[in-house]
Parts: C-alpha cells; sequence; structure tokens
C-alpha cells in the first residue's frame, strides 16, 4: 500500500514539475548575452540595441559562406539552419533574448548592428552576407511572409533621388507617414525589421518608430465608436495584391487587455463621412505626435519592431543627384 502510495506522490510531483518547466518556457527568459551586448538605445529605453561581437560575425560568416542567398530563396529549411548556426554560436542566447524583447510590449523593438567587418569588400558580396543576418535574426523569432512586391520572402528595394512609383515607398523628398505594415493582407504581419544594405550621397532619412503606448491621444481614437468597426484596405498596383481586406483599425487587444493596432493613411478605402474624419483625424494626430524616434541606421544594422504596438515611417531626405539608398524589410508572423 505504502509502495502504491509512494507511487502517486511521485507522479504528482513529477506532473507538478512538468507544468512548471511548461511555465517557465514560456515566461521570458532572461539571459547573460554571449557573444554579443544589449543595451537602451540612447533615445529611448524601449528600443533595445543589440550588437555582435567580431567573433560572433567572424564565424557566423565562416559557416554559412557554403550558402549563397540564391540557396536560401530555393529551400527554406535553410533560413532555419542560418538561424540556428548564429543561435549555437551564442549558445542560444542571442534567439532567448530576441523572442524576450519582442513579446515584452514595453519594449518590442530592437536594433541589431555588429562590431568589426565580416573581411567581405563593400558590394554585392557584403551584402549577400548582410541578407543572411537578417534571415538568421527573421527566423529566430518566427517566420516571414511571402513579399509579394519582390517574390520572395523578403524585399529589396532602392530609393533615388527621382521616383516614378504609385506610393511613397520610394519617395526620397517626403516623410513617410507613420503606420503599421501588413494592413492590406490576410495573413498576420506580428513584426517588421527594416535593415539597411547600402547608401550614398545620403542626409537625412532617419527610421521614424512610435510606440502606442507613448501616442499621446491613443485614448482618444481608441475608444472613439469608430475604433472597432470595419474599414476597408486595398494595396495600389505596384504591391501585387488584388484582394481588399476589412478590419478594424484596433482589430485586437494584447494579453494584457493593451490595443494592437493596424493603420496606413495610403491604403485604407473609407465608405463613408465618419470613416473618412476619423482616419484623416489619426493621419493628423500622429504625424503631430512629438513622442517618436528617429533612428539612424549604420549598413547592414537593422531595426526589428513588434508591427501591432509599434508604428513606423521614414523621415525625408536632403536632395542630391547621385542619392542612393538600398534597404530591405522582412515582415512576418511569430511562431515562439
Ligand atoms: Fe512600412
Amino acid at each position: 500500500m505504502s509502495i502504491i502510495y509512494g507511487k502517486a506522490i511521485a507522479n504528482y510531483l513529477f506532473q507538478e514539475e512538468e507544468k512548471m518547466t511548461a511555465q517557465l518556457s514560456v515566461a521570458p527568459a532572461m539571459v547573460n548575452p554571449i557573444g554579443f551586448s544589449i543595451e537602451n538605445h540612447e533615445l529611448s529605453a524601449r528600443l533595445q540595441v543589440v550588437t555582435l561581437s567580431e567573433e560572433t560575425v567572424h564565424r557566423f560568416n565562416e559557416q554559412v559562406a557554403q550558402w549563397p542567398v540564391q540557396a536560401l530563396e530555393y529551400k527554406p529549411f535553410l533560413r532555419y539552419q542560418v538561424a540556428h548556426i548564429l543561435d549555437e554560436i551564442t549558445e542560444k542566447t542571442l534567439g532567448a533574448s530576441l523572442n524576450s524583447i519582442m513579446t515584452n510590449r514595453a519594449q518590442a523593438a530592437f536594433l541589431l548592428k555588429y562590431d568589426g567587418q565580416p573581411d567581405i569588400e563593400v558590394g554585392e558580396l557584403r551584402t549577400e552576407f548582410d541578407v543572411k543576418l537578417s534571415t538568421a535574426i527573421s527566423h529566430m523569432i518566427g517566420m516571414p511572409n511571402h513579399d509579394s512586391m519582390y517574390g520572395q520572402y523578403y524585399a529589396r528595394f532602392t530609393v533615388r533621388n527621382v521616383d516614378n512609383s504609385d506610393s511613397y515607398l520610394r519617395q526620397a523628398h517626403r516623410r513617410m507617414e507613420l503606420h503599421n505594415d501588413g494592413t492590406y493582407v490576410d495573413e498576420r504581419t506580428d513584426f517588421v525589421l527594416m535593415q539597411k544594405l547600402a547608401e550614398e550621397n545620403m542626409q537625412g532619412g532617419e527610421s521614424l518608430i512610435l510606440h502606442l503606448d507613448d501616442w499621446e491621444e491613443l485614448d482618444k481614437f481608441y475608444n472613439h465608436p469608430m475604433a472597432k468597426q470595419d474599414i476597408v484596405w486595398g494595396a495600389p498596383k505596384s504591391k501585387n495584391v488584388d484582394k481588399k481586406v476589412v478590419h478594424p483599425v484596433f482589430f485586437e487587444e494584447d494579453k494584457q487587455g493593451l490595443p494592437h493596432m493596424l493603420f496606413i493613411d495610403q491604403f485604407a478605402e473609407p465608405q463613408n463621412m465618419a470613416q473618412g474624419r476619423y482616419l484623416f483625424e489619426m493621419g493628423e494626430s500622429l504625424e503631430a505626435d512629438p513622442n517618436y524616434l528617429a533612428i539612424p541606421l549604420p549598413p547592414g544594422a537593422m531595426l526589428v519592431v513588434q508591427n501591432h504596438c509599434w508604428v513606423h515611417g521614414r523621415d525625408k531626405f536632403v536632395s542630391h543627384p547621385d542619392l542612393m539608398r538600398e534597404l530591405l524589410r522582412q515582415r512576418g508572423h511569430f511562431t515562439q
């Protein structure tokens, strides 16, 4: 009898231990970084600056040199392999740290850059390295969605002094208004990764980001009768997305009950005066808000934000006939 009783207790303890392990694995990991550092950005404690050490960059470059970016495009599992390689080099502390940042609403954004140079000349080979690095980062936190504009899991595009496209994405001389990505697609867009690949003759053009909880008029718009009303969203031709989608601006709340938002001025299609006025005033309020951060990015560096609690945009550039900037973006959903 005592043996059976003992087994029951052992079973009970085992089950409790399993429950505790499960709880621990969903709690944000507090880990000591190995092969990189983390600190608050000088402009805001929300934004975390993650800097990979020279040795980490060197080892990563060596281990992924066997695959050109084309191999990553053709074989989706290689994208996870390069993420795994980088995580192993940091003894799994990088993935844990990035996921901890992204699931913490108070932060939910990081700027990732690297020390030193990966023994590659500036040019297409260096760009290949940078694409592999951002692929590793995006696959540590989730999975990029297919980018219909570019036809890959990422998009590369160039901003020049003149542009004749049909949206503000590539237009240099105006500020790109604060917005969320993924407003006009069906799939979730939990994160946006923006990486600078190259630039020449650039002045200005900082990435602009604003956390919803820093937006002074959030309550006014979140508690507005229109906040939960469906709006139609469509996209211009260049985006290669034919279908329109319907959702409210404040489409859901997070685990703490705080708002998640999906808004972009250019692609909302208001169907009546009330919707038009609500969207107009929201755009005006976001553009007038003083609490945004203007973040300069060195080539190779990337800014990653949780797309539903940060809005992003881009400041205008100073005109120059030979102005050039090449950017990469990945937009995806969390898988952790
Ligand atoms: Fe965007």
